[in-house]
């Protein structure tokens, strides 16, 4: 049932996901949207805001209800289910994703009527629950790798009436016993494709999925699958997810990379590291493009004589790391700390150079071809326009 309040915050919110998406929802999403209302997928605790502030439907039923049909992500698990009370430590392992990137993703999926759709990535199950009404519960698949998350899904989902088939597990491995499918559509990002998602996906088949790198953690891709087991497609510039889990990288600095034996070679540089890893979203995906095993964080106020702050690189296999220091006055001059077997500063000033000198492309211009063997190609345009992989 839905009541007064929550059909005029539905209202509010498809005017809103309508004009991020610039035309209305097409009719059958559209019901889709009002069958399946968001509000019953999520918990009654939930995390808001950049410093997760904790939001509970208990105490205060308006906030929740506001976030609920705000345009926005909404934490719905933190730390992986553990019992986290230090707010300083918190982290979101499960969200609600934000409605416009839920619909815009679902256009971009373009699913017909008799069309089998696989979802890694359970979450909350109201993705799953607007696939199962537009399609029919017995065509949704869903995977969810965390227990607890699938079964509270699917209680929501039965609430409902829908019963698509919702799977506890690893969503790496997909449904081999549910394929072939004409869509699969990860909302977990991942940073190289799952070879079971190619193989179990029809020829002519469709699989969407947010893209991360080590470096940074954006795009779209859509790739279709051939009758030979190649998956190739273009980015487009939407989105961040939470990684799937078995893809995560659990470096810290200290504990696994910076040793106190370890002499690094000093230089300086122009090149501003803000350049490469700031605010130039264009910039920071074409360089994680390129440096697929390249890691990277920012160090504010770093408790070092003359530093204001300092950007750190490390390859994920944690053999070679830089630092990369602004003392807060210089605008032009930064001292370089480099060690190991990759000087890992050059290879990030090459990777902007060639972002640069091919004329600083965007997301959408960049694309992906991953043959059965597991090698990924990313391309510039063409998928014979091979991107540069330097580390
Ligand atoms: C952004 S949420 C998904 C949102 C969801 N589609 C919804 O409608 O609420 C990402 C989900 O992916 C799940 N996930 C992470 N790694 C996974 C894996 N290896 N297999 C399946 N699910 C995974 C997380 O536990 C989380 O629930």
């Amino acid at each position: 049932m839905i009541g007064a309040e929550e059909r005029a915050a539905m209202r509010g919110l498809l005017r809103s996901v309508n004009d991020h998406l610039g035309a209305p929802m097409a009719p059958a999403w559209e019901s889709a949207y009002w069958a399946v209302p968001r509000h019953a997928f999520l918990p009654s605790t939930v995390w808001v805001g950049d410093d997760l502030a904790e939001c509970s439907r208990e105490t205060a039923p308006e906030t929740w209800l506001r976030h609920a049909y705000a345009d926005t992500s909404v934490v719905t698990q933190i730390n992986d289910g553990g019992q986290e009370t230090d707010p300083d430590d918190r982290w979101a392992s499960c969200s609600a994703s934000a409605p416009s990137i839920v619909f815009r993703m679902l256009n971009m999926l373009d699913v017909r009527p008799g069309q089998k759709v696989l979802e890694i990535g359970t979450g909350t199950g109201w993705n799953a629950g607007l696939l199962a009404h537009r399609l029919g519960a017995d065509r949704v698949t869903t995977v969810e790798v965390d227990p607890v998350l699938s079964a509270d899904a699917s209680r929501r989902l039965k609430g409902l009436g829908l019963e698509p088939q919702v799977i506890g597990g690893d969503g790496a491995f997909g449904d081999e016993a549910g394929g072939p499918y004409d869509r699969v559509l990860a909302t977990c990002s991942v940073r190289s494709v799952p070879p079971a998602w190619i193989a179990q996906t029809r020829p002519g088949g469709v699989i969407l999925l947010p893209w991360e790198s080590p470096w940074f953690c954006y795009g779209l891709l859509r790739l279709t699958v051939d009758g030979h087991g190649v998956a190739s497609g273009f980015f487009s510039p939407h989105s961040a997810f939470m990684l799937m889990r078995g893809q995560r990288t659990d470096l810290k600095i200290y504990r696994d990379v910076v040793r106190d034996d370890h002499e690094p070679v000093e230089s300086f540089t122009r090149l501003a590291p803000r350049s490469v890893a700031g605010d130039d979203w264009a910039a920071q995906f074409a360089i994680g493009l390129q440096l697929r095993r390249v890691w990277r964080a920012w160090h504010e106020n770093p408790d070092v004589e003359g530093v204001a702050t300092r950007l750190w690189l490390a390859t994920t296999d944690a053999a070679s790391w830089a630092a990369v220091d602004w003392d807060g006055k210089s605008p032009e001059r930064f001292t370089v700390w480099q060690y190991g077997p990759q000087s890992l500063w050059d290879t990030a000033e090459a990777a902007y150079d060639w972002w640069r000198n091919a004329g600083s492309p965007g997301p959408e211009r960049f694309g992906l071809t991953v043959t059965p063997d597991g090698t990924h190609t990313p391309w510039l345009d063409t998928p014979d326009r091979f991107v540069p992989q330097l580390g």
